[in-house]
């Protein structure tokens, strides 16, 4: 059994077993004919608790053949053009490998006599996203497990920033006045890093949007101003390229110099905008985002890198500082003394994964072009999309996408079914993933349920945007039809 089971006892197992369900995930990728089976909860569960975890295969065969069922099968696949849900992306196909060879060799990035040489590939990736974001040579960062742990981590460094900065009041003092200001439409693990970093539940405060979703920068600097007025210090300012509901990309010019002028960090949440630093047409859209404190970018949305692919990019590396602590087993002061690089001093995670090695073989095969030229196609598509649903009046949109959502609704006929809106697309969208013909994601919009797009996939056609749309409709409309005739509206 040892010998079936350790990767370096025999290389010949190794292959074999890795070789097996490589061909099988392959093979089913390829047939894949919708995104989801559709299957629910209820279905599923009974199948996986019946497994008796104590009573193992033997062999790698009989366990893919027992995993096609609980989960190969009803896998929600990403890669279906007919995907249109969440920020997930299709990954690419050098990532894959970067993914296969990090998993075997295992390094770990907390400290260099764990990692070696994939720290220093870290190191140049970080250094080559800084480039691309257009900080100076003082820049620094470090691989996380997503942007919401890039966001904590960057709250943190501004929290110590501030309170470093900021004169003779103790922290317990400060830390419920504390404030940080973001969009209304800023992601909601600002939020949940606010309370975490010890900040009282109205640490955030919700700057309004303008018509094209956009941080409102008039409102941000009467914020400010009334924060300054209160007493309350402004840990940072988030700003987000990129919002996860309308892809809007905050003016990030005029919020660079309100944070300039009141001396607050600026954070910007790129976690979904971030491909824009490889596009070959669209770099401008980020514009600004050079004069950030910190910047969280996300492979794993529109760099195609499969999960965990996230970096948080600091303008200045001593600020990382504020994150680092010695252990005598691990990583003592005398190494940073002689300058051994150990990630673990950046880093909130101890044991990490070599998420940095799918990037580096994706832009060692494909090149950073490739990649912005795939994100553009998706951008392309979303423009058309956008202009088809204009077009359709069984629909509306909210507003014009900037990046690659669409937020909309199905419009019940003019007149008393009017009303049955919400409960129309609500039943939509559960109807279609029930179906497995697509999945589509959910919003809200001033209490109103909307749908939602979200392409990241370049092999999604605006054929595939036609077709779902007519399934909705279909599914909205018949939902509509059978309610008014149960119970025959009022005029
Ligand atoms: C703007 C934005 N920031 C942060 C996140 C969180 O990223 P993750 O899911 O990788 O933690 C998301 C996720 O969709 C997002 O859209």
């Amino acid at each position: 059994m040892r010998d079936q089971v350790l990767t370096g006892r025999t290389a010949g197992e190794y292959r074999r077993q890795v070789a097996e369900a490589i061909d099988r995930v392959a093979t089913r990728v390829a047939a894949v004919g919708r995104p989801f089976s559709g299957v629910s909860p209820d279905e599923l569960a009974p199948e996986i608790s019946r497994i008796d975890l104590d009573a193992p295969l033997g062999g790698v065969s009989a366990a893919l053949d027992e995993l096609e069922d609980i989960y190969l099968r009803d896998a929600v696949y990403f890669h279906h053009p007919r995907y249109l849900a969440h920020l997930n992306c299709p990954v690419v196909i050098p990532a894959l490998v970067g993914e296969a060879i990090a998993a075997a060799v295992n390094s770990s990035l907390d400290t260099w006599d764990q990692s070696a040489g994939a720290t220093l590939i870290e190191r140049r990736l970080i250094d080559w996203t800084a480039a691309r974001i257009g900080f100076g040579p003082a820049a620094d960062g470090v691989f996380t497990s997503g942007g919401s742990q890039s966001n904590l981590q960057a709250l943190l460094l501004a929290r110590e920033v501030a309170h470093a900065t900021g004169g003779s009041a103790t922290e317990p003092e400060i830390l419920p006045r504390s404030r940080i200001l973001s969009s209304s439409d800023g992601h909601f693990s600002v939020a949940k890093s606010a309370k975490v970093l010890g900040l009282g539940t109205d640490a955030v405060i919700a700057v309004g949007t303008d018509h094209q979703r956009r941080m409102r920068a008039a409102e941000l600097a009467r914020e400010l101003e009334g924060c300054r007025r209160a007493g309350r210090p402004v840990l940072a300012v988030v700003a987000t390229a990129g919002t996860t509901d309308f892809g809007a990309i905050d003016p990030l010019p005029e919020i660079a110099d309100l944070c300039a002028a009141a001396g607050v960090w600026l954070h910007v949440d790129a976690a979904y905008g971030c491909g824009l630093l490889v596009s070959p047409t669209r770099r401008d859209l980020l514009a600004g985002i050079e004069r950030a404190d910190s910047v969280t970018v996300d492979y794993h949305k529109s760099f195609l890198q499969p999960v965990s692919s996230s970096a948080l990019v600091v303008r200045d590396g001593a600020t990382l500082g504020h994150a680092t602590f010695h252990a005598d087993y691990l990583n003592p002061e005398r190494m940073a003394e002689r300058r051994i690089p150990n990630q673990v001093d950046k880093s909130l995670q101890t044991t990490r994964r070599f998420d940095a090695l799918k990037l580096w073989l994706t832009l060692r095969v494909m090149g950073a072009g490739a990649l912005g030229a795939l994100f553009d196609a998706v951008l392309d598509l979303a423009a058309e999309a956008h202009a088809l649903l204009v077009r359709d009046r069984r629909f509306e949109v909210v507003a014009r996408a900037r990046l690659s959502t669409l937020v909309f609704r199905y419009l019940p006929p003019e007149g008393p079914a009017r009303h049955l809106a919400d409960d129309a697309n609500l039943h939509a969208r559960e109807a279609l993933a029930a179906s497995g013909e697509a999945v589509v994601a959910g919003t809200k919009v001033d209490g109103r349920h909307y749908l939602k797009f979200t392409l990241l996939n370049p092999a999604t056609s605006v054929e595939d945007i036609a077709c779902v749309l007519d399934l909705i409709a279909g599914h909205a409309g018949r939902y509509v039809e059978e309610k008014t005739a149960s119970s025959p509206l009022p005029e």
